[in-house]
């Protein structure tokens, strides 16, 4: 390591960055190096504080990339939040454990990535987890539930629950309502079925009571022992460096990374090299751009800002898919005096949010829909995925949102107090609109706001309207609907002058695009599948046209998931630490 040559260089240490530093380091004999452009976020009380949501803000640790102008949306770009720092995204985000709907897991496997199924991916989400069971007066009066058998007693990272639900009796109001609404108890949802009404976990050490996060769980416990291991903070990766000379090598054979060219704190540049491989956990809004940077991706984009092809490769950065947040807010009622920091949570199914008799119809639409759908995303994209391949993920996308076996939720209905109302925040969990992300200068920084043009092209197609909207009624159901509704005030925001009771999908539509933000799960412009439909790695995480560089961050996710991402980040990254380590033994 001391020349600046390591067996493995991930680039950046955040939440799947770290587990694969951690895991590929656990073999005395490798030095790895991890390239994080921010710093130690250990003592930044806008990190550790497990109640403190948003304080981090618009602060120095949050990157707050722009979008472009969404023309579907209300006109006006977006920002885009990611941590900065050692732990990445886990620092800033919302402490959520959800994991996914196993059939959703299953489809990344049908869509040709051999292996990846949820069968597979279970042991790994439990060996990343290490849940700290509350006391019976705890998890009895916070109505906190779940199954031994899906959750981790051993893996580094401390899943557990806020305080602040004891005492309340928001929880078992909130389970007869929703009951009476025909959205079940869902005892836990980290088991591979997430619909229903649930009290979830967080990513929370509740000894110390501060946020867990990947640098918390991953790296600070092994810093002082494991020698191997070298971090560097404040070091901006730049591009990799290829061993074959783009141009040089036999056509279409692979290219060999020998490294990565970094920026320093200082200014200085200079070259890390890697003898085994460079694994590129950025996150889904960067990792893409190095590849970009790299000579990687689209040659039309790749020409435009000065770059020269390496690996033609046109879906880097595509396939980006992110969901839309919205909120709607009602009075407390005066009779109503208990305060209780807790968000409650519901995921309800298309079924629970049309109705029994409504949602063969709006299946109907949809499913008329989707070759429209395809066709406006490959052409969105250049048609550099085929509209005929995203018919069939759309035709897949589709089967688990009105499968009646196992249906997907199609929407997280968040509710807690704030500000003296209550806030329930929501957002679609499926929408088919898919965007892109793309370098424009050769030398623009990954780092800045402004380095890329980024467009998630939120609520360009139908289905992903009819959801939200869709959505936002079932709420304004459940303020509605006894018991929850003898706590309730009147409608706050929008507010029934703003958008009537019985407004349509239009009017309550276009309200919903004024007034969304990104939900800040951005997945798949690095995506896993098979290289003619659109893929970017294979099965193995590896990119296409490349010897030793892979992804491993939510740029591979293929598809958007209904949990909150770190849960699904863990355990695929702890999958892809013991497929590195095999074939490096092969
Ligand atoms: P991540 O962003 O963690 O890591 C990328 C790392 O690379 C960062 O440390 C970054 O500094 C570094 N980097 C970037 N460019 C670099 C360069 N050029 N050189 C070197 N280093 C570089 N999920 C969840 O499960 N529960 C929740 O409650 C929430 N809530 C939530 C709220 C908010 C506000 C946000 C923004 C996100 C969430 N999420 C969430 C989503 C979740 O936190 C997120 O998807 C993952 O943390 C992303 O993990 P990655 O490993 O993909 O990237």
């Amino acid at each position: 390591g001391t020349d600046g040559t390591y067996d493995y260089i991930v680039v950046g240490g955040g939440t799947s960055g770290l587990v694969v530093a951690k895991r590929l380091s656990e073999d005395p004999k490798v030095s790895v190096l991890v390239l994080e452009a921010g710093g130690s976020l250990e003592n930044n009380a806008n990190v550790t504080n497990p109640l403190g949501y948003g304080l981090a803000f618009g602060t120095e640790i949050d990157y707050a990339y722009q979008t472009v102008e969404q023309k579907y949306a209300g006109g006006k770009p977006q920002t885009l939040r990611a941590g900065k720092g050692l732990g990445g995204t886990s620092t800033i985000n919302g402490l959520a454990y959800t994991r996914a709907e196993s059939n959703q897991i299953d489809l990344w496997e049908k869509m040709g990535n051999e292996g990846w199924n949820w069968k597979n991916l279970l042991p790994y989400y439990v060996k990343s987890e290490h849940l700290d069971v509350p006391n019976a007066e705890r998890l009895e009066g916070g109505k906190m539930t779940f199954d031994a058998a899906v959750h981790g007693k051993e893996g580094p990272l401390k899943t557990g629950w806020l305080y602040g639900t004891t005492n309340s009796t928001l929880g078992a109001t909130l389970n007869t309502t929703f009951a009476a609404m025909g959205v079940p108890w869902n005892a836990d949802a980290n088991d591979g079925s997430m619909a229903g009404y649930t009290v979830y976990p967080s990513t929370v050490d509740q000894d110390l009571n501060i946020r867990e996060d990947a640098a918390r769980a991953y790296y600070f416990p092994i810093r002082e022992s494991a020698k191997n291991l070298k971090v560097m903070l404040n070091t901006e990766a730049r591009r990799l460096t290829w061993k074959t000379a783009a141009g040089n090598g036999t056509a279409g054979a692979a290219q060999t990374a020998e490294g990565v060219e970094i920026m320093t704190q200082d200014g200085k540049t200079m070259v890390m090299k890697a003898k085994k491989e460079v694994i590129l956990s950025a996150g889904a809004l960067v990792s893409p751009l190095l590849l970009e940077k790299s000579g990687v991706g689209n040659k039309a984009i790749l020409a435009a800002a000065g770059i020269k092809s390496v690996v033609d490769l046109p879906t880097v950065g595509e396939n980006l898919q992110d969901q839309a947040n919205n909120g709607l807010k009602f009075g407390i009622a005066n009779n109503f005096t208990e305060t209780d920091k807790n968000a409650y949570v519901a995921y309800p199914t298309a079924e629970q949010v049309f109705g029994k008799d409504n949602v063969a119809a709006v299946a109907a639409k949809v499913k008329a829909a989707l070759p429209g759908y395809a066709q406006q995303v490959a052409s969105v994209n250049g048609n550099v995925t085929k509209a005929a391949d995203l018919e069939k993920f759309f035709n897949m996308q589709y089967d688990l949102i009105f499968d009646e076996a196992q249906p997907n939720p199609i929407a997280e209905v968040l509710l807690y107090q704030q500000g003296g109302v209550w806030d329930s925040e929501y957002w679609g969990l499926l929408p088919f609109s898919r965007g892109n992300l793309h370098v424009t200068a050769a030398n623009a920084s990954t780092t800045s706001a402004t380095g890329a043009k980024i467009n998630p092209n939120f609520f360009m197609l139908g289905w992903d309207v009819t959801q939200q909207v869709g959505a936002a009624n079932f709420i304004r159901r459940m303020y509605g609907t006894a018991p929850f509704k003898d706590v309730v005030g009147p409608e706050d925001t929008p507010g029934l002058k703003t958008v009537p009771a019985d407004a349509d999908e239009k009017a309550m539509g276009d309200w919903l695009k004024q007034n969304y933000r990104s939900n800040f799960h951005p997945v798949g412009t690095a995506a896993m599948m098979p290289r003619e439909v659109g893929g970017v790695v294979d099965s193995q995480l590896k990119v296409y046209g490349t010897a030793n560089v892979r992804v491993v961050d939510a740029s591979i996710l293929p598809f958007q998931v209904c949990g909150h991402l770190v849960s699904t980040l863990y355990a695929v990254s702890e999958r892809a630490s013991d497929l590195i380590k095999a074939s490096a033994k092969a």
